[in-house]
């Protein structure tokens, strides 16, 4: 009888994530399941300070792919997310650096993964709502006025409880030079056309142009 075959242990585990190491023994890699905890972790204390906005577990499980994370001997010392606004847009999101860890370059690491996150999928700019305008700039964004952004970019401020004093200011990096002049002059509606609905001639299912 044939033998079935059976994947060995090895080539049952999951593919290894990318992930570079420092010097000082700290991996910059993409997030897993299991890091939801420790991300959890990090951002509670500043949520509860009002500096992030609260991300319930579960919408940290079903949005763990937009995640980078900084790990330490093997505690989560650092993350950032990006996530993603439009067609032409995304986010920095739920960044956070453990306090002990502040001042090691993670920050900036961790915004450059969610970067080229960007890149790899032609978003041409990236927007941050904080306060650390200092940090953002060092790391290649520029101030713009809130009221150039879409509404889309404000409809998580209901969970803030700083919703009617906010103090946030928008940064943006364009990641394709003139993104930002090219979206202001367009006028972006922000509503896409409904695709037609095509009916072939022979076929019970109709097609999705
Ligand atoms: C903001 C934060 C992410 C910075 O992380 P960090 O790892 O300490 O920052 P880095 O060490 O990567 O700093 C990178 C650069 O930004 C500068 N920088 C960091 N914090 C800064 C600040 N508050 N103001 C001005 N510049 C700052 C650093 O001096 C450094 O500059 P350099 O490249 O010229 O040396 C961290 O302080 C944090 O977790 N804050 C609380 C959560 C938060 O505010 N998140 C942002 C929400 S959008």
């Amino acid at each position: 009888m044939a033998k079935r075959s059976v994947p060995s242990n090895e080539s049952a585990a999951p593919a290894p994530v990318s992930s570079s190491d420092r010097d000082d023994g700290i991996v910059i890699r993409r997030a897993r399941l299991d890091d939801v905890p420790g991300i959890a972790g990090i951002m509670a204390d500043y949520v509860v300070q009002g500096v992030l906005l609260p991300r319930p577990v579960s919408e940290l499980y079903q949005c763990i792919r937009e995640f980078h994370v900084a790990e330490h001997d093997g505690e989560i010392v650092a993350c950032a997310a990006l996530r993603l606004l439009w067609d032409d847009l995304g986010e920095v999101r739920s960044l956070a650096v453990r306090p002990d860890y502040h001042g090691r370059g993670l920050g900036a690491v961790l915004v450059n993964a969610v970067l080229d996150d960007a890149r790899a999928i032609h978003v041409p700019r990236v927007i941050a709502l904080t306060r650390e305008i200092g940090f953002f700039e060092s790391c290649g964004f520029s101030i713009v006025s809130r009221d150039t952004l879409p509404r889309k970019v404000w409809t998580d401020c209901v969970r803030c409880p700083r919703r009617h004093a906010c103090d946030e200011v928008a940064v943006v990096i364009d990641l394709i030079p003139g993104a930002s002049q090219a979206a202001a002059a367009a006028g972006r509606s922000w509503t896409l056309p409904i695709p037609h609905l095509l009916q072939p001639s022979g076929s019970a299912l109709p097609v999705i142009s």
